[in-house]
């Protein structure tokens, strides 16, 4: 008898964003003379750019030629990708990186859950609530969850009662407290992810200071930087002095570049960052993660990390720049349109995403309900990011300009 994972059993039915989707297509197949008007996964509406679609063409050529054929590439990215990354991204802030803390992947989503794999199971996790789901299923997958108290079960404590929830909500202005019990693994955010605020370097260095105390580790997300237009917010958790010793950091071309069904993302382990054994002896984690990448992940393909590098050109991030700046355009559009009609919104300013007050303390999954039932608008509902994401509701920025202005004339005949 073989046995299972059984913290798989414990998951919630489906991810959040498989759920949505299932009930949009239900609603769907019973109304299809309804036009829906999309703004919940935030999902790319903009098709590639022209230095990106010409480095794919050049690629593919290239492999229809033996002297230009490329078979397996280095597991953990090309040189030529990793150096366009450290140029770009990072020395022109200020942060020295080497070539191998440059681990190129197929997207943020799989090396956030992938991390899993290197560490420690006992570790204590903490997310700010409302938080993207994905870093909260990979820790119960992990066994590092406890068990799921829900309102069903009267417990007062909703959420997972191994997991530490640092509630972001207006009234803290969406600024995490630090948490009162030890945790040793801390997942931040930012721009975040759904609330679309930020954190000051002086709001994050709160955090590296705290790692650095107590031992932990930062995961830190920043798919969303290149939407920051504040020149106050950092885009690196590295411009704060000491976060290489205690932070990996995860981008992604998805939402920089409209990726997300090309895939390519990256990673950041630096050398400084040391883990602990239970006997308190140091390891370096760029090594064990190296040893997982070279182990179970052959590396990106090579025509895609020519499609990545090409966004670093003058071109290249000119036309990026351009969309990014539409996608901000639509967030002012969905922003003031929904203050105009008495809503409180938040974020949606250095971020693709805009968090909205549910009216009259209707809860998410009614205001999601009702705005896919009377207005066939979709957007995603708060408490499906956390227990705090309850009397919220979130909308993207990354939908067409059409639709964006669609949903937000359709939400002023709502009211
Ligand atoms: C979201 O809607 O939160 C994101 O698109 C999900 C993701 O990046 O995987």
């Amino acid at each position: 008898m073989f046995t299972i994972n059984e913290n798989y059993l414990k998951l919630q039915s489906s991810y959040l964003f498989v759920e949505i989707a299932k009930r949009v297509k239900e609603y769907q197949t019973a109304n299809p003379e309804k036009k829906i008007v999309r703004l919940g996964i935030g999902d790319v509406t903009k098709p590639l750019t022209s230095e990106v679609i010409k480095a794919l063409h050049q690629s593919v050529d290239e492999m229809s030629q033996a002297e230009t054929f490329k078979g397996y590439g280095p597991e953990i990215g090309y040189e030529f990708l990793q150096t366009a990354i450290l140029e770009n991204d990072y020395k022109k802030r200020g942060i020295n990186l080497e070539l191998d803390e440059i681990f190129i992947s197929d997207g943020a989503k799989s090396d956030l859950g992938n991390i899993s794999d290197i560490l420690g199971q006992a570790n204590r996790v903490a997310v700010t609530d409302p938080v993207y789901p994905a870093y909260v299923d990979v820790n119960v997958m992990g066994g590092r969850a406890g068990i799921y108290h829900d309102e069903l079960q009267k417990n007062p404590q909703k959420g997972w009662s191994n997991i530490v929830y640092l509630p972001c909500v207006a009234e803290n202005d969406f600024v995490p407290d630090l948490p009162k019990e030890k945790v040793q693994l801390i997942y931040l955010c930012y721009p975040n992810n759904p609330t679309g605020t930020v954190l000051t370097k002086t709001q994050l260095k709160v955090w590296v200071d705290y790692a650095i105390k107590n031992q932990a580790l930062i995961l830190f997300d920043s798919a969303y930087e290149a939407f920051i237009t504040d020149k106050q917010i950092p885009h690196s958790i590295y411009e704060i002095e000491g976060a290489k010793e205690v932070a990996i950091e995860f981008r992604s071309f998805s939402k920089t570049a409209g990726f997300t069904g090309v895939r390519c993302g990256y990673t950041i382990v630096p050398k400084a960052l040391l883990g602990y054994l239970s006997n308190g002896e140091k390891v370096i984690l760029n090594k064990l993660w190296n040893r997982r990448q070279t182990t179970k992940f052959n590396g990106v393909a090579y025509i895609i990390q020519r499609a990545a590098e090409a966004c670093y050109s003058e071109l290249g991030q000119r036309e990026i720049r351009a969309n990014i700046e539409a996608y901000l355009n639509h967030a002012k559009i969905i922003r003031e349109g929904l203050q105009g009609i008495g809503l409180t919104t938040y974020g949606g300013v250095n971020a693709p995403y805009v968090w909205v007050k549910t009216p009259q303390g209707i809860s998410s999954w009614q205001f999601f309900d009702i705005l896919l039932n009377n207005i066939q608008v979709v957007g995603t509902p708060g408490s499906g990011f956390g227990p705090s994401g309850e009397g919220y509701f979130r909308l993207t920025a990354f939908g067409s300009l059409e639709n964006t202005k669609e949903a937000v004339a359709r939400l002023k005949d709502l009211r």
